[in-house]
């Protein structure tokens, strides 16, 4: 039986105790008093894959999203839609399925909900005050610049335009906009002068999520390349995936590859970045850190306290994906090494508004050897969304890229 949450259910003190317990790791079995369970904020294609992970080892899922059908959703346990940045509605999912760790798969949720819940005992991933402090740009940057003094971007924070173009002008032209609380590049753009100023506030204030009326204004960085170091916390300590190069368009990312060159000191730094980065926001599960790098300088960027959408490559470049390496260290298990070969991933978008999207080309895109195809499930597109992705592998990164590439460019989104 579930120590923690045998003792949600008895009303006891709960303490968040994790799955490692002097006697080793204890799993269920789903659907059984004994199960093992987690509770996904977040269905998409990420916490899918993180469904999937989990049920093989015989974990119990139930999937929350803000609509029905999300991706996760289609092959949990059991489901939940609602509004996830209400904290009364994760509170009462909670306290209703009593699960073993609250996994959250994306930014937009209520955080200080999480922060409460924690302290009443239950275990969110990695740790509340992680998610709380990464959904915020402010708190991130300030926490990764000021308190631990890593090298990042030159950066103003801004309330209004005249801030802003006070704050632009002392980072220096051209400069990133970003809404403190957004994400995928939501409300972001740059400005190469101060006449671009005024748009890009209004722009920032229409994308940004939570309405915090704040931007960050960043100085560009000439990056020669940036990563994405995949760096999981777990319970033998702290590893690192092999680099993740990718390319962003408009923030979004588009294509991604492993592993990624690197000089050996840039590597260094990188993970030394990435180290105090995740150690200060704690707990157990997987990061994404997203760093820039010129030469064998390195300046960290942001971090994602979960599974990044760039590492969607490590399902086919190692032999254990960013999901699983979530899942092992949500529950406990031990990570002893993690084997990579050439791979690389492109996005399958949808350019089109439907809620009836089907797929052509998927027999043509794998004709192509050492190529897959996930596609998401998910039931619309308002227009422009990301669902799929292109998988290969390859005798190079090179080689990998290329085949990701043709297979990406063989599937079509189409409405039926
Ligand atoms: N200061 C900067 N200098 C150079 N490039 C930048 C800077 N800030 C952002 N970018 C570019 O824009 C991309 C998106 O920025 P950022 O990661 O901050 O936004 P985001 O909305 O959180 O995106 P995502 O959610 O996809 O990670 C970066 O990956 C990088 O390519
Ligand atoms: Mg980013």
């Amino acid at each position: 039986m579930n120590p923690v949450r045998n003792r949600a259910r008895a009303g006891a003190p709960k303490g968040p105790t994790g799955r490692a317990i002097s006697n080793g790791v204890k799993l269920g079995t789903p659907l059984k008093p004994s199960a093992t369970k987690i509770l996904l904020l977040g269905s998409g294609e990420l916490g899918r894959e993180v469904a999937i992970e989990a049920m093989r080892l015989g974990v119990e899922v139930v999937a929350c999203d803000r609509y029905e059908n999300a991706p996760a959703m289609q092959i949990a346990h059991r489901s939940y839609a609602f509004n996830m940045r209400e904290g009364k509605n994760i509170r009462k999912v909670v306290e209703k399925e009593k699960p073993d760790f609250i996994v959250p798969e994306i930014e937009a949720i209520a955080t200080d909900t999480l922060v409460q819940l924690e302290k009443e005992g239950w275990t969110v991933i990695p740790r509340a005050i992680a998610t709380r402090l990464t959904m915020d740009r402010q708190g991130i940057r300030q926490l990764a610049a000021e308190k631990l003094k890593l090298p990042t971007s030159p950066y103003r924070f801004a309330g209004s335009l005249t801030e802003l173009k006070r704050g632009a002008s002392a980072v220096g032209f051209p400069c990133f906009i970003k809404p403190t609380m957004s994400s995928s590049g939501h409300g972001q753009s740059m400005a190469k002068k101060p006449q671009d100023l005024a748009k890009a506030w209004d722009f920032a204030m229409k994308g940004g999520r939570g309405k915090t009326g704040k931007v960050i204004v960043e100085g560009k960085i000439n990056f020669d390349y940036e990563i994405t170091l995949l760096t999981v916390r777990h319970v033998g300590g702290t590893s690192f995936c092999a680099p993740v190069g990718h390319i962003q368009i408009d923030g979004d990312y588009r294509e991604s590859w492993q592993p990624h060159p690197m000089t050996k000191q840039a590597l260094k730094k990188a993970q030394n970045i990435a180290k105090k980065v995740t150690g200060a926001l704690g707990g157990r599960g997987i990061f994404g850190v997203e760093l820039f790098i010129k030469g064998d300088k390195v300046w960290f960027s942001e971090v994602s306290p979960r599974p990044h959408d760039t590492g969607m490559v490590t399902m086919v470049s190692q032999t254990m994906s960013e999901m699983e390496l979530h899942v092992r260290a949500i529950l406990g298990l031990p990570i002893p090494e993690i084997p990579c070969r050439p791979g690389a991933s492109v996005a399958i978008l949808a350019n089109i508004k439907t809620n009836n999207p089907a797929y052509m080309g998927v027999d043509k895109a794998l004709k192509i050897p050492g190529t897959w195809i996930r596609l998401f499930g998910k039931p619309s597109s308002p227009g422009h969304r990301r669902m799929g992705v292109a998988l290969a592998i390859g005798k190079t990164v090179a080689d990998a890229r290329k085949k990701a590439m043709a297979a990406a460019k063989a599937v079509k989104v189409v409405s039926t």
